[in-house]
């Protein structure tokens, strides 16, 4: 069974930084360290785990963006599993934890090519692409959760 959970040990931690790595900073040549931001410190954290195998199957992270909008990033499944819903499952999991925290609205910053990813959940592109990493383009995709 896929169970959704914060990280709580060093070791969770570790393993949970070096999946957003290998999935969203190490095909781009970026250097270790730069799967984090500076936001880590006022983030929720959480990872999709196979419970009878402990394997981590994917990552995210959620924050308040401004006063009663959320905003999850570093969005990343690990490679053998995706396209089997653990990105769904990670996406619907922050919407419901934004939602009993009162936000309103949430939203994540999409690289181009995922936008119609996002699209299937029902959010909508609000802003203009701007440039991440000097790699690819990124535009702010939300929706309601009323
Ligand atoms: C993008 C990503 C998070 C999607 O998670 P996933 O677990 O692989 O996708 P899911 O299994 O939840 O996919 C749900 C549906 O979206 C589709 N889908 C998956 N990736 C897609 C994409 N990039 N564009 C359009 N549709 C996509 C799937 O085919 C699936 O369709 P179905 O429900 O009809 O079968 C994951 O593939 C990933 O980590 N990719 C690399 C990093 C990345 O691009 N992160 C996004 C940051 S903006």
């Amino acid at each position: 069974m896929i169970v959704i959970r914060s990280p709580q040990t060093k070791e969770d931690f570790k393993d949970y930084y070096a999946l957003r790595y290998q999935v969203l900073r190490q095909p781009w040549g970026q250097h270790q360290g730069s799967e984090k931001d500076d936001y880590e410190p006022i983030s929720r954290h959480f990872m999709a785990v196979d419970d009878g195998s402990g394997e981590l199957l994917g990552v995210v992270k959620l924050l308040e963006k401004e006063p009663g909008v959320a905003w999850f990033s570093h969005l990343a499944v690990a490679p053998r599993h995706q396209r089997t819903g653990i990105g769904r499952l990670l996406v619907e999991h922050v919407e419901e934890v934004a939602r009993q925290e009162g936000f309103r609205t949430i939203g994540a910053y999409s690289r181009l090519n995922s936008t119609e990813y996002f699209k299937r959940f029902g959010y909508q592109i609000t802003g203009l692409p701007s440039p991440y990493f000097g790699a690819v383009q990124v535009v702010w995709m939300e929706k309601s959760l009323d």
